[in-house]
């Protein structure tokens, strides 16, 4: 059977960071506060003439050299982001166009911090079904863009920046062995909306708007929400928690992610985090973190890795790979 296998990782984080005692500069907030709530130490932010499909080409760049791959191979760029460069067109097709590609398809996905996760179901569907051989999915986000700087219970929490992957259909023999994407599962529950939005729209507003957020409610589906996706894939797969080599969550703050070790059973070190470093990217926190533990070795061929996430919406899901 056909797999969709991951061949090439980038990603790509602005120049300039920003400490949490820079924030509190802006808003009455402290270091201590920040990391004690949340994990996170600093976070990179976007340059103004930066926008998010700049960001989305750095990465994808990198992919591409790290697969040893020209753009002319590429049959399709799949984006998930919140932070479009225009209300339209799709930012994936300014990408596409920065990349000089000049032939497949390009198009967004909006499900906020899932976004990857939905990029990775779409792309796997697309592969196994036989409409595309190799596909760029991306993450990327200027989160800073929609952020209160007046309002400290959100503005500390995020960051900019973006991560891709290259996938590849490959042939699999159908068992959990196979390199690929084994399982994934996306949700949603629109009742959550209101808990977590940025205020405005074009057809509501007719403004931007900035995150507003409530971030106990936030904080208690994304640990339950997260925690049943990944016991999903691992029951769909036939596994057992102690079986994963490791978990890539998305990155909001520890606190959910040491939630999550604790309902999966599983010690900290399976699980890679950057969230002390990079803060929330949305969308582009998965592929970041997982560009990051694979460039660095922590991560190797033939390893099962299962990432989960949670966001606006609300929006859910989990994929699990052999890498
Ligand atoms: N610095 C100092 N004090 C602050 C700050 C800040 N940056 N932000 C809020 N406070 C204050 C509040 O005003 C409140 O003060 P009060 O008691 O006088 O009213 C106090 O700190 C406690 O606030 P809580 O909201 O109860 O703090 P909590 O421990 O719940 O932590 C947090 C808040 C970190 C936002 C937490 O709820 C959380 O992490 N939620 C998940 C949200 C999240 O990660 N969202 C990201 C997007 S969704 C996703 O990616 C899954």
């Amino acid at each position: 059977m056909r797999r969709a296998r991951l061949i090439g990782h980038g990603r790509y984080l602005p120049e300039r960071i920003v400490s949490n005692d820079d924030l509190s500069q802006r808003v009455d907030t402290s270091d201590a506060w920040i990391r004690q709530r949340t994990g996170i130490r600093q976070r990179h932010m976007a340059e103004p003439n930066q926008v998010t499909s700049d960001l989305a080409v750095a990465a994808a760049e990198a992919a591409l050299a790290s697969a040893g791959l020209s753009i002319d191979a590429v049959d399709g760029v799949v984006l998930a982001t919140s932070t479009p460069d225009n209300t339209y067109p799709a930012t994936a097709a300014r990408v596409q166009a920065k990349l000089g590609m000049t032939r497949g398809f390009a198009f967004d996905i909006a499900a906020v911090c899932s976004g990857f996760v939905y990029g990775l179901t779409i792309a796997d569907n697309l592969i196994r079904g036989g409409q595309a051989d190799t596909l760029l999915v991306i993450g990327a986000e200027t989160n800073s863009r929609i952020l209160d700087w007046e309002d400290r219970s959100t503005c500390v929490l995020f960051g900019d920046g973006a991560g891709a992957v290259l996938l590849r259909a490959d042939v699999g023999t159908g068992t959990t062995a196979d390199h690929g994407i084994l399982t994934c599962h996306i949700y949603s529950d629109g009742r959550g909306y209101d808990a977590l939005k940025v205020d405005g729209g074009p057809s509501s507003t007719g403004t931007v708007g900035h995150v507003r957020m409530n971030g106990g409610e936030v904080f208690k589906h994304a640990v339950q929400n997260m925690a049943d996706a990944a016991m999903t894939a691992i029951a769909a797969a036939g596994l057992t928690p102690e079986q994963i080599d490791w978990i890539v969550p998305h990155q909001a703050n520890q606190r959910i992610i040491d939630a999550i070790g604790r309902r999966l059973d599983l010690p900290m070190d399976r699980f890679v985090s950057t969230v002390a470093d990079h803060a929330n990217t949305s969308a582009a926190s998965i592929p970041l973190a997982l560009a990051e533990a694979i460039g660095d070795g922590r991560i190797r061929t033939g390893d099962l890795v299962l990432m989960q996430a949670m966001g606006a919406g609300f929006t859910w899901g989990s994929v699990l790979a052999r890498l």
